[in-house]
């Protein structure tokens, strides 16, 4: 791969700022300075680094996102923002939301270019688990914790599969963990039990949970660790 695309790559900059970073001989490539944008780097084995950081190549683009109240997921929309107006990257192509969040839901979205496993991630089969924390307009109790254990019916060909149902200790205030990904899942499993979500945020997917460091509407790119354990449980 060209070194000036490689560092793009890389570093998410632009062609132009790959160049002018080779001008100003602030790249080395397997410790020797380096300012030629065409020469060809093997990222599997040239090491390139830029003002002494020692990049790592991608082939993917792998991103946490904090979504907010009032935007959609999806890639584009007429009427409301998406969840791809937060990416404010000069090189977003291809990265798409994996599963959906409601409009009125918040919390971890994952976001990535790769197809394959985001196509894993929501495969049923995969029962990959979520979490989200819920505000009920009514205290759970006891009955709907053994519900939620059981299966609900929701209007599925099937009940739901046994979700988790932890009662926190503010009354209404409960943790659900489902493994499957059903529309509106959360709100019409308590809707079944004659209650209502007031307000709804996954705190965790696949065993990740959402970085506190992150503000509403802000992202990251995950950890080499974090795109390893989605790809270990694919
Ligand atoms: N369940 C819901 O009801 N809504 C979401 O956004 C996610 C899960």
């Amino acid at each position: 791969m060209r070194l000036d695309k490689y560092l793009c790559a890389c570093t998410g900059c632009t062609r132009s700022q790959s160049k002018l970073y080779l001008k100003k001989g602030l790249v080395k490539v397997n410790g020797e300075p380096e300012k030629r944008p065409e020469i060809k780097v093997d990222p599997g084995k040239d090491q390139v680094s830029l003002e002494g950081r020692v990049l790592s190549y991608r082939e993917h683009e792998y991103l946490m996102f904090h979504k907010p109240a009032g935007c959609v997921t999806a890639v584009s929309d007429r009427e409301h923002k998406t969840v791809m107006d937060y990416i404010q990257r000069k090189d977003k192509r291809g990265i798409f939301p994996v599963g959906r969040l409601d409009l009125d839901t918040e919390g971890l979205l994952f976001l990535t270019d790769d197809g394959e496993l985001a196509h894993r991630l929501l495969a049923p089969g995969r029962h990959v688990e979520k979490t989200y924390f819920a505000m009920l307009a009514h205290p759970a109790s006891q009955e709907d914790v053994d519900a939620f254990r059981t299966g609900i019916e929701i209007g599925e060909k099937r009940p739901t599969l046994p979700a988790g149902l932890s009662l926190l200790e503010t009354p209404g205030h409960v943790l659900v963990t489902v493994v499957e990904g059903k529309f509106h899942q959360i709100k019409r499993m308590f809707q079944a039990r004659g209650n209502q979500v007031v307000y709804l945020k996954r705190t965790a997917m696949a065993g990740i949970s959402l970085d506190p460091d992150l503000d509403r509407g802000q992202w990251r790119e995950l950890t080499e660790e974090e795109v390893e354990r989605l790809r270990s449980l694919c």
